[in-house]
Order: C-alpha cells, then sequence, then structure tokens
C-alpha cells in the first residue's frame, strides 16, 4: 500500500478492535478460571459435606449433569452481563485467591472444633458475649456449624473464603446476578440511587455493587457488629459507605428512604414469618416505585431437577429454617407484602427475585 492510500475499508479502527479483543480473551480465559476453582474448591467442598454428613445421599447422575449445565449458564450470563453493560469487567477477576489462601492456616486450626460441633449436633457453641440478649432466638447459633456463628471477628474474617469452598468459586458470580435490574433502574432514573443491602454480612455485594454503581449512595446493615466491621475493613473514607449494626425486621431508617433494597443469602436462615416481618420492613423503607432485589438459594418451585442436592444442604450444615426456605417461594413472599410483579430468574443453586414497591 503506499503511502497517502487509504485504508481497508474492511480493518476496524483501534476503539471496535480492543473491545472484540478483551471479549475473545473474556471468553477463553474467564471459564478457565471458574472451572479451574470449581474443579479445585468443589471437590475440596463435597468431600467437606460427606465429612459432616457422611451418610448423605450423594447427587446421582441426572442432578450432576443439570448442575453442570447450570453451571455453564451461569458463566455465560456473567459474560453477557458484562457485554450489556451491567457492571464491568474487573469483576469477572476479583476473585481474591491469595487473600483467602493468607485465612488457610487459621481455618485448618478450626477443622477439628468444627468437626466435633456438627457431630455432636450442638448448635448453641457461641462465645459467652455480654450483647448475647440483643439477638432474637433464631439467630443465636451456629448457622453452618461454623465457629462462634455470627458472633465474632474470626467468624467474620473467615466467612467470605468458606463461602468461596464451599460454592467452588462460584458464591460472587452468583452475589452479582441481582446487579442487572439495578443497573437497568439506574439507567431509567438518570440519577444517582440510594441503595440499602440488610443482612450485608462482610460487604461482598455492596463492593461488586459499588464498582458497578460508583455514583451511588451505598447502606449496609446486619445485626453482627463483627461482619459489620469486618465490612467497614474493606471500604475507604473516600467510599463513603453507610455501615449500621441494626435487625432488619425493624430498621432506623424513615419511611420511604431507598430507591432499592437488596439482600443476599439472608433470607434462608429466616424463619417463615420473620422473612415476611423483614421483607414488609423492606417495603417501609423503599421509596415509591422502588425496587426489591432478593439472590437466596434455589428453591424447589423453580430447581425441582437439584431437589435432591438443596435437600441435602441442611444435612450438612445447620440451617434450621433452610427446608422451610426451599417450599416458601420468595415472588409469592414478595406479592404477599405489597411487592408487585417479581421476576424469577435462577442461577445455579441461586435464585434472583426482583420485585416492586406496591403503592406508596
Ligand atoms: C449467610 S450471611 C449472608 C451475608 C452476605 N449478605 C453475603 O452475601 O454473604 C447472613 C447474614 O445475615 C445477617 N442477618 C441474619 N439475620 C439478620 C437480621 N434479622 N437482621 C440483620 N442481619 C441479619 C447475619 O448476621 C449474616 O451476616
Amino acid at each position: 500500500m503506499s503511502a497517502g492510500q487509504p485504508v481497508s475499508s474492511t480493518a476496524l479502527p483501534l476503539g471496535e478492535w480492543l473491545p472484540q479483543l478483551s471479549e475473545t480473551i473474556d471468553r477463553l480465559a474467564y471459564p478457565t478460571q471458574q472451572r479451574g476453582l470449581a474443579l479445585s474448591l468443589g471437590v475440596g467442598g463435597r468431600l467437606w459435606s460427606q465429612l459432616l454428613a457422611p451418610r448423605q445421599k450423594r447427587p446421582d447422575l441426572d442432578a450432576i449433569r443439570e448442575l453442570g449445565e447450570r453451571f455453564e449458564a451461569l458463566l455465560a450470563a456473567d459474560l453477557a452481563n458484562v457485554r450489556a453493560g451491567a457492571y464491568p469487567r474487573e469483576l469477572l477477576y476479583q476473585f481474591p485467591l491469595l487473600e483467602y489462601l493468607s485465612k488457610l492456616p487459621e481455618a485448618l486450626v478450626d477443622v477439628p472444633r468444627f468437626l466435633f460441633r456438627s457431630w455432636a449436633g450442638n448448635h448453641a457453641d457461641l462465645p459467652a458475649a455480654s450483647d448475647s440478649g440483643l439477638y432474637p432466638d433464631y439467630y443465636r447459633r451456629n448457622f453452618h456449624w461454623q465457629t462462634d456463628g455470627w458472633l465474632s471477628s474470626r467468624s467474620a474474617r473467615l466467612y467470605d473464603a468458606s463461602v468461596e469452598f464451599l460454592f467452588g468459586g462460584t458464591a460472587d458470580v452468583m452475589r452479582r446476578m441481582a446487579i442487572p435490574p439495578i443497573t437497568e433502574l439506574a439507567r431509567q432514573r438518570r440519577r444517582p440511587l440510594r441503595i440499602l443491602d440488610i443482612g450485608c454480612g462482610t460487604g461482598r455485594f455492596l463492593r461488586q455493587l459499588s464498582r458497578a454503581l460508583p455514583d451511588a449512595r451505598f447502606y449496609g446493615l446486619d445485626l453482627s457488629r463483627h461482619y459489620i466491621s469486618e465490612a467497614r475493613s474493606h471500604f475507604s473514607a473516600e467510599e463513603d459507605v453507610s455501615l449500621v449494626v441494626e435487625n432488619a425486621e425493624s430498621m432506623p431508617f424513615g419511611s420511604s428512604t431507598f430507591d432499592v433494597v437488596t439482600s443476599v443469602f439472608m433470607f434462608h436462615e429466616l424463619p417463615k414469618p420473620v422473612r415476611r416481618k423483614v421483607a414488609r420492613e423492606a417495603r417501609r423503607v423503599l421509596a415509591k416505585g422502588g425496587l426489591f432485589v432478593v439472590c437466596d438459594s434455589a428453591q424447589l418451585s423453580d430447581s425441582a431437577a437439584i431437589a435432591d442436592v438443596l435437600n441435602g444442604f441442611p444435612e450438612s450444615y445447620h440451617e434450621p429454617f433452610y427446608r422451610g426456605y426451599l417450599r416458601d417461594d420468595l415472588a409469592t413472599v414478595l406479592e404477599e407484602c405489597g411487592f408487585a410483579a417479581p421476576s424469577s430468574a435462577p442461577h445455579l443453586v441461586s435464585k434472583v427475585v426482583a420485585a416492586t414497591k406496591r403503592g406508596r
């Protein structure tokens, strides 16, 4: 080609070529990363569950095939969400492997206590705390048999890594399936949203959400001061996230305060009447037309194909309200509690239900 000759019309300009290249890289690199995590962590997690409940029925071939398909669908949905601009590409590669590996010695030391507690069925093995009267009965227990329940900084330090271990590296991926309905609302409103995450734990979901919506105002609420303290350690002062220790059944916020309320992996740990109390409270603090997004375990109404896997979870882990939760369809609960038009989508062993506040 001689100097001054126009560039061929089939050549893509750099601005289009680079996104296509990064998309191609993501299609290869991201599933490879997740399959590697699933193989290494998932196999360990499976063995751990068997150790906790040796007589537990193993998933049959149909359930394993179904889980495999759901896993691939989850990764495809994650890539599609990035392509659609629902959240940034950096989230695909944020798995903090080194940070989690650094927790391993502390977690290993805890293994014998954990196992003996589960074999003895002792779910009241909690630290003697002066503030124990602050917590409802359903809360004061060793959920998942974890040491100290929700009531120590050690539990809060180990929680994120242990959840990823349990879910084979897909916990954050399932959490961020709750982001697209929120970014969609932000596009429609064209102003920064006020967003509250209830039962925010160590703030994993808030951290992902704040990458997707850097202009939003974020609030997190949890009943454990140890988890809130851990969450605080992950946000800088500039990020200006307000975190409070309170009960989601009765929140210290005025009515109609938020555009969005979210809840991730909390509803399955609440007794049936409390699930409704919390949903009604979420409705109260939402502004007119506000959005409630719940990400939690899949339920039997949408995931009969993996019923044995779901029913097996409380055999390995202390989850006293989970069996009832499996049969208490979340979309129906939200309709009962004053929300309209719930959408519901399964993602691997979780689901996301999003619904709009009905009335004022
Ligand atoms: C399974 S953890 C989920 C934490 C976090 N959302 C996540 O994505 O990992 C459940 C959380 O709900 C909190 N929680 C349970 N009952 C609560 C209540 N009534 N009010 C506020 N927080 C509650 C617990 O302290 C715990 O941090």
